[in-house]
């Protein structure tokens, strides 16, 4: 089936084999159409790899190892808190191009139901905008009722939401509730969406808990004393809750980004490298190295997502209370 579909594909236009994980592409579609069947989700992904390696031998491309891998999550639910954008929204997408059914959780209305439309349209997976704020009990209650209503479990919930890094005043003179603000959403917040969603976490070894924490948690980055704190708190309550939660079979892992480029982050390097007088791509470049970012570059939410993938299927079963460092190798020198 695989093999005639895609020759069928290859004589068809270029432009279809555009990266499903894209804003926009209607490659998926497009074979539909083409083929005069509806391709499974498996097939599609199939035949994808095959019109690319056909096309332009991109056979490296983040689609290719995840179709080739199998994670078979197809039919399972996630929730992501702060998936309508960067890192949370790569995630959402990572998890959806495995068939995954997805509640994407966020204050800002517009944001969240772009992000749905896009992943729902692109992977043609079930998702579930929900309007919540992690700060706040009574709304992320609701959230999880919402979940309930629609889905019914959860078997993945991946803690995400953070505030951006925006002042670069000295952290130690802010005042309590600015330091009890950023506290109140990423640690605090990241419990809440535990207590509220775990009664719908299946008991079957499916259930995953992924919290995403940050590298400033394991080493001085300036400016993150709060970010820092955040992150720290974060690895230490993936390693408690592993334990806490191993006889419901429910795993917990950190996922501890470096640099991330996410949208907010270009904005920062253009307003750093404007200031330095660099082009944007030099000095990030620059910034990369002296930081000591073995690869040079920032990574993209694509591969933080992949990973949270790979940490979501049973093939990462065996991977609980890890914190798994994903930074081009930033903290190879760190304490
Ligand atoms: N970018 C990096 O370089 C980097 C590096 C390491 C770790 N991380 C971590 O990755 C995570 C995501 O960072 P990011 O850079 O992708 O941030 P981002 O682009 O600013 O996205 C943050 C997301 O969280 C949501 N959010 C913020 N406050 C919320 C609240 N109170 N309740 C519900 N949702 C909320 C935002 O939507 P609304 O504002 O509409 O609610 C948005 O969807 C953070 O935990 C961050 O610490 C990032």
């Amino acid at each position: 089936m695989a093999t005639s579909a895609s020759l069928i594909l290859c004589s068809g236009a270029r432009t279809a084999a555009a990266h499903p994980r894209q804003p926009g592409n209607a490659a998926l579609s497009w074979q539909t159409t083409d083929l005069g069947f509806s391709p499974t989700y498996t097939q599609k992904q199939v035949i994808y790899i095959f019109v690319k390696c056909s096309f332009c031998g991109k056979l490296d491309h983040p689609a290719f190892g995840a179709s080739i891998m199998d994670l078979s999550l197809k039919g399972r639910v996630a929730v992501i808190t702060g998936a309508s954008k960067g890192v949370g929204k790569g995630v959402a997408r990572a998890m959806a191009a495995e068939g995954v059914d997805i509640a994407l959780i966020a204050r800002g209305r517009e944001a969240l139901a772009e992000a749905a439309d896009e992943i729902a349209n692109t992977f043609g997976v079930k998702v579930l905008p929900v309007e919540a704020d992690v700060t706040d009990t009574a709304s992320m209650r609701k959230a999880a009722e919402a979940v309930r209503g629609h889905f019914g479990k959860a078997h993945i919930l991946v803690n995400n939401a953070g505030a951006a890094i925006r002042r670069q005043d000295r952290e130690i003179m802010w005042d309590d509730s600015d330091w009890l603000n950023q506290v109140q959403i990423k640690s605090v917040g990241a419990l809440r969406m535990i207590r509220e969603f775990l009664p719908l976490v299946p008991r079957d070894g499916s259930g995953r808990i992924i919290n995403i924490a940050g590298a400033s948690g394991t080493m001085a980055w300036m400016p993150a004393l709060t970010y820092g704190l955040n992150n720290a708190a974060l690895i230490h309550v993936t390693g408690y809750l592993a334990a806490d939660l191993a006889n419901d079979k429910i795993t917990v892992n950190a996922i501890v980004p470096g640099l991330v480029g996410t949208e907010w982050r270009e904005d920062w390097a253009a307003a750093a490298a404007e200031q330095a007088g660099k082009a944007k791509a030099e000095w990030l470049s620059d910034f990369c190295r002296s930081k000591g970012i073995l690869s040079g570059r920032w990574g993209n939410v694509e591969e933080i997502g992949d990973l949270a993938a790979f940490i979501a299927s049973d093939k990462a079963r065996y991977i609980n209370g890890a914190k798994l460092a994903i930074d081009g190798g930033l903290t190879v020198n760190a304490r």
